[in-house]
């Protein structure tokens, strides 16, 4: 059975083969089409509801009142007819705020012009599960068309367990056992954290750093393995490292050495915080790449030190993983039941959270204070008190990411946007607007 992951502003159809088409979804909708007499079925996910003409001719499968006619038309286009067409749709997720911005509602827009369009049609929809403050994932299993659409925080109201269950009580630990948590996850080899430290830099010698990486043969492996990725779309194998130099650029290579350092640690499931086996991979590099676009495009923080800052952002759940195994369930069931922010969740059970551990792996790391900081502050923008602009950009670009579905895990929707950052960053809502639909061109397949 052929598996596809939809990601945002894409689209896929089939008709009688065995498919299964998934999408991931916060404040988007996702829509599946399907015919039955035709066996014919789709899935689009689309990320806002209109657009400008022109950017909806550009780009049609982005807004839902052009991507919806494109997925209908190529449905007919397999043999579907109008009569024949019922619908199932999923998202509009509620994004909760505080500060200026009381509400983006991007969610709600996107619902009702979906449903508008659908009714100009005449397509029933069959099921829907919309808005809240949650993610959910809808998937098509063709050619029987059976759709199922799962919330990530449990089924029905979000709540997870029973609550009658005893429920384990973590013990606290003081700073210095949280510390020696931290020191004891390290990238595959300590070449890895040197690269990182040198990658940062401005005067970096190339040379140096190839000298490094070729001491590590997994790190080097790694790196030419993302660089012979589609992702780059190089037309011949690469198989040295200074010609992957000379054909990406230096600010490209730095990158992808970033990317190599942490994949080992990033790339597999973690069954606390439902994420794939590449989705915390995914969350963080479309992280980083959307934070370097806002650095460089804003001209208010270095973008390459964005890049690291927030392909890094989450670290510190690699250890909530590893060390909460058995209390984690409080920390749903607390988020859950008391509709907190899953951070908090994660200090009141846990007595640390995941920004904190992330803090103590930067400092272990040697990586430099703003770093620590974006890091440490990617929720809670408002308590630092330097790096402003480092740190809103991690926090922004997070919660874009979340919006979009991506690399989406049982906290992804329940935490806040603090839209006083947005002020901060000069950006308003018709500026959140244009990063989302920068979005979908910084993805990339998985696999990498
Ligand atoms: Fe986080
Ligand atoms: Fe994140």
């Amino acid at each position: 059975m052929k598996y596809t992951l939809i990601e945002p502003g894409d689209m896929v159809v089939s008709c009688r083969e065995e498919a299964v088409l998934e999408t991931l979804l916060g404040s988007c909708i996702g829509l599946a089409l399907y015919d039955q007499d035709a066996q014919a079925g789709g899935v689009v996910h689309v990320l806002l509801p209109s657009g400008p003409t022109h950017k909806m001719e550009e780009t049609p499968l982005y807004y839902a009142q052009s991507a919806i006619p494109a997925l209908i038309d190529a449905l007919l286009e397999k043999g579907a007819t109008m009569s024949g067409i019922v619908a199932h749709m999923a998202g509009g997720a509620h994004i909760v705020t505080k500060g200026a911005i009381q509400d983006l509602n991007i969610g709600k827009r996107n619902t009702i012009k979906a449903k508008e369009i659908l009714d100009a049609y005449a397509i029933p929809i069959i099921s829907m599960d919309v808005g809240g403050s949650v993610g959910r994932r809808l998937k098509l299993t063709l050619p029987t068309g059976e759709v199922e659409i799962k919330r990530s925080r449990g089924a029905k109201g979000g709540l997870i367990g029973d609550k009658d269950e005893p429920r384990p009580k973590a013990p606290r630990l003081d700073e210095n056992s949280l510390r020696k948590m931290a020191s004891e996850l390290k990238p595959d080899s300590n070449v890895a954290i040197r690269a990182l430290q040198l990658v940062r830099g401005d005067d970096i010698c190339f040379r140096e750093l190839e000298e490094l990486i070729l001491k590590d043969q997994v790190l080097c492996g790694r790196i030419l393995g993302i660089v012979n990725s589609a992702r780059y779309g190089l037309q011949r194998q690469i198989t040295k490292l200074s010609h992957a130099i000379n054909l990406l650029g230096t600010t490209t290579f730095k990158k992808i050495v970033m990317q190599a350092c942490i994949k080992g640690l990033y790339s597999k499931p973690f069954k606390g915080y439902e994420l794939d086996d590449q989705a915390f991979f995914h969350h963080a590099v479309a992280c980083a790449e959307l934070s370097q676009f806002l650095a460089d495009r804003l001209a208010i923080a270095d973008p390459e030190e964005a890049y690291l800052a927030a392909l890094m952002h989450d670290i510190g759940k690699i250890l909530v993983e590893q060390n909460f195994t058995n209390t984690f369930i409080t920390v749903k069931m607390s988020a859950s039941i008391k509709r907190i922010p899953f951070f908090l969740a994660e200090k009141e059970c846990l007595g640390t959270d995941h920004a904190e551990l992330g803090k103590f792996v930067a400092q272990e790391w040697g990586l430099p204070n703003a770093l620590v900081r974006a890091i440490s502050y990617h929720h809670e923008p408002h308590k630092t008190d330097d790096s402003k602009e480092l740190v809103g950009i991690v926090h922004v670009s997070n919660y874009i990411c979340n919006m979009l579905g991506i690399g989406l895990g049982c906290d992804t929707m329940s935490n806040i946007l603090d839209t006083d950052t947005l002020a901060l960053l000069k950006m308003d809502e018709g500026t959140v607007t244009e990063i989302i639909e920068y979005v979908p061109r910084i993805l990339f397949t998985h696999g990498q």
